[in-house]
């Protein structure tokens, strides 16, 4: 008999036992069902074995971090790693957990993780372009797709959601989030848990998802990864915390640290963080992992001398496991055995981990996962195509278009495709790329040349330029192609790697010498679009200026070039609309659509007043607000209605506005809903989201777009950190961005 049946004999007993009375689908939060399996398994563990569950391991697959354990395979014989990331494909997911099962004496089964951040094989829009289109259903479907491919190759485990909402476009990792409003950020992480654990875990195609970063990573000192973070407890509860908690509502089976500090704890041994906020107040009863090495960066921090303190730090905190420090497997038993940390925290971490193993099935069958025909299968299949398709033109931003210079005429003859977005396929990909291939990807010239079988025109491309070198000597070539073309389409922005982690940029502009080749191009008077490509906003002003149209389509993943080509001739009606402010220049940043009036506005009746908080040498005025976007129809906003002007806090208040499209084409309109609560006992934001609906309205149509609100939507912290609702005036803005619509007001009695 091998090493780890004697274990397996005994639990596969207990689980035909279970079996037998009742196997039941298991809600996401539940954990009761399997406590006292767990409670067996921890009661014949040694130490060492515990630890060994705590412990999280990169396979050489894929670099996501500083380090790299060459040993790993070593280590998971020797009980050292309860979990592995970077691995997949049912052929290695296989051959590691067999080291686990066969060779370990308990054989406890790995899990296996992922930053299956937006799509595993089939790559969808970065997250930031899928908050773009505002659709939950979507987002949702995005991530089961993502799901049933990243389990048809042995993952189980999703590093995602990451839902750090962030007001500082230099920070990188915007574009792996939701945006810089809390409310809809919110929305999204629950849909993107939906997305991944669906109704059963026990199935083989969910998986668990990890929220992450715990807590406001967002929210580093200019927008510098990893930087300090510092701010009140009412910005944090108010404006950061929200969206992880939704997802924790949500059912996330994980929660994931973050690097910084906040206030001059560092998360990852911030215990008011992990076992007051998220466990006591919150009720999270899953495990706790550190992003990367952040057990060991408590050093660095300068929060602990040596590593052993800092995994004491970190355990005492309510940290259950250790990516890739490999600082609970060294140091922990040292640490007990002095009694610098508890069994009982060493029990209830392994706990936490075990518990989730069990809840995944995993114990019933370690292999789950591993189906080559799913593999063979489910992967890249046509339908996920197409949905990835129809996804990216819904996130497409159409940020101007003067002259309808968009939709391209189906009778075009000629387009001449320039830039060094045009033809490359990997920065389609967009950071965070999972499994995904450069080679799966379509280009913008590959989606034209496929349109061009349907509207006969003829497609040439010229690169122009790289996107971050300064030689202008392809110019002339482009212009010259330019010239000979009756429409000219320029693919420019930043390349995938300028955006994502440990990218952050104190210049957001358009890099290198492309505005230069924008220039010489739009100066010809050809009708030109930018198709923008980026994985944050950019600083435009000059573009915007120039450029008679031009279309945000982001990163867009598998199926960019057809999304987007799609959106060019009308095959969709662009509807995107922006979740982060686009700055007019770095100066502006932090900038969001939600900021406080100060006791010093600017005076609408003297803008140029000197002393009220303005900039001398700029607006205050972003390029583009939130919630920006235009389509090829228009959309009239008539007759607001509100079926009552006061409210009470038993009551609830309609608020219904009259959309009419009178434009040229079908198309979908994202209707939004602002709130100010003019008098609050602390201050309140100009304005925030509190409400959006998406609708579809053909030509000539029109819809009556409703919206009910109760108290619940008006509460915030009142000045004594009460989360609660204050009678009083509102202001509200119903409309098709953050700053314009039809203004009207309520009180609440
Ligand atoms: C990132 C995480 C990611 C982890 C594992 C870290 O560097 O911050 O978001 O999940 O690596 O790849």
């Amino acid at each position: 008999m091998k090493r780890g049946e004697n274990l397996y004999i005994l639990i596969i007993g207990l689980s035909v036992f279970i079996a037998g009375c009742s196997l039941d689908k298991i809600p996401p939060s539940t954990n009761n069902k399997y406590q006292s399996k767990v409670d067996s398994l921890l009661k014949i563990m040694t130490v060492e074995e515990k630890i060994g569950q705590l412990n999280l391991l990169s396979s050489s697959w894929d670099v996501t971090g500083p380090t790299m354990n060459k040993n790993y395979k070593q280590l998971i014989k020797e009980g050292k790693a309860g979990a592995i990331f970077n691995a997949f494909s049912v052929d290695y997911v296989t051959r590691l957990q067999k080291l686990a099962i066969e060779e370990t004496r308990l054989g406890i089964p790995l899990l296996f993780g992922y930053d299956v951040v937006h799509g595993h094989r089939t790559i969808f829009p970065i997250p930031l372009a899928q908050s773009c289109s505002w659709d939950m259903e979507l987002i949702e479907q995005s991530d089961r797709i993502a799901a049933i491919e990243a389990t048809a190759e042995g993952v189980n485990w999703s590093f995602a959601p990451m839902i750090d909402v962030s007001r500082d476009p230099r920070w990188g990792r915007v574009s792996e989030g939701a945006g810089e409003d809390t409310w809809l950020a919110s929305l999204i992480g629950a849909a993107r848990v939906k997305g991944f654990q669906d109704k059963d875990l026990t199935d083989n195609n969910t998986l668990i998802a990890c929220v992450k970063h715990f807590a406001a990573y967002g929210a580093p000192q200019a927008g510098r990864d990893y930087h300090t973070v510092d701010m009140s407890e009412r910005s944090l509860r108010e404006y950061y915390l929200p969206p992880y908690q939704a997802c924790i509502e949500a059912g996330a089976r994980t929660v994931m640290t973050s690097f910084n500090e906040i206030a001059g704890v560092p998360s990852t041994s911030n215990r008011w963080l992990f076992r007051e906020l998220l466990r006591d107040e919150w009720g999270f009863n899953g495990f706790v992992v550190t992003d990367y090495t952040s057990i060991y960066e408590l050093i660095p921090h300068g929060v602990a001398t040596d590593s052993a303190m800092a995994g004491e730090l970190a355990l005492r905190a309510g940290i259950d496991m250790d990516m890739q420090s490999n600082i609970y497997s060294k140091h922990l038993k040292k640490s007990l055995d002095m009694g610098k940390v508890s069994m009982k925290d060493l029990d209830q971490a392994v706990s936490n981990i075990l518990l989730i193993k069990y809840q995944l099935g995993l114990f019933d069958d370690p292999y789950k996962y591993c189906n080559v025909q799913r593999e063979d299968t489910e992967i890249l299949t046509q339908k996920s195509q197409q949905f990835a398709r129809e996804f990216v033109a819904q996130s497409c931003v159409l940020l101007k278009n003067e002259n309808n210079t968009l939709p391209i005429s189906r009778s075009v003859k000629k387009i001449a495709l320039i830039g060094p977005l045009s033809n490359s396929k990997d920065d389609m990909l967009g950071n965070w790329s999972a499994a995904g291939r450069a080679e799966d990807c379509v280009t913008l010239y590959e989606g034209l040349k496929e349109k061009s079988k349907t509207y006969n025109y003829k497609l040439e491309y010229a690169i122009g330029c790289n996107v971050l070198e300064e030689s202008t000597s392809n110019f002339n070539k482009a212009i010259e192609l330019a010239k000979s073309a009756d429409y000219v389409i320029l693919a420019l922005g930043e390349h995938r790697h300028l955006s994502g982690e440990a990218a952050s940029r104190t210049d957001i502009g358009l890099p290198g010498v492309q505005q230069q080749l924008a220039n010489k191009i739009i100066a010809l008077g050809k009708p030109t679009v930018v198709v923008l490509f980026n994985g944050r906003p950019l600083t435009i002003q000059e573009l915007n200026d120039k450029a008679p149209a031009i279309l945000d389509a982001w990163f867009g993943g598998t199926q960019s070039g057809n999304g987007i080509a799609d959106i060019l001739f009308a095959d969709a009606i662009p509807s995107g609309k922006l979740t982060m402010t686009f700055p007019k220049n770095v100066g502006q940043i932090p900038i969001h659509y939600n900021m406080k009036n100060t006791g010093r506005p600017v005076r609408d009746e003297n803008p140029l007043y000197k002393f009220t908080s303005r900039y001398i040498d700029a607006e205050n005025e972003p390029l583009y607000p939130f919630g920006y976007g235009l389509s090829y129809t228009k959309f009239d906003y008539k007759n607001l209605l509100l079926n009552k002007e006061e409210i009470t806090s038993t009551d609830s208040i309609q608020i219904s506005v009259e959309v009419s499209n009178t434009g040229n084409y079908d198309g979908t309109e994202i209707v939004q809903l602002y709130l100010q609560d003019i008098v609050g006992s602390v201050t309140r934001p100009v304005k925030e989201l509190k409400g959006f609906k998406k609708v579809f309205i053909p030509k000539g149509e029109k819809v009556t777009v409703s919206f009910t609100l109760t108290v619940n939507d008006l509460k915030f912290y009142d000045i004594n950190m009460n989360y609660k609702f204050e009678p009083g005036t509102f202001n509200f803005l119903i409309g098709p961005n953050s700053v314009s619509g039809i203004k009207g007001a309520f009180t609440l009695l």
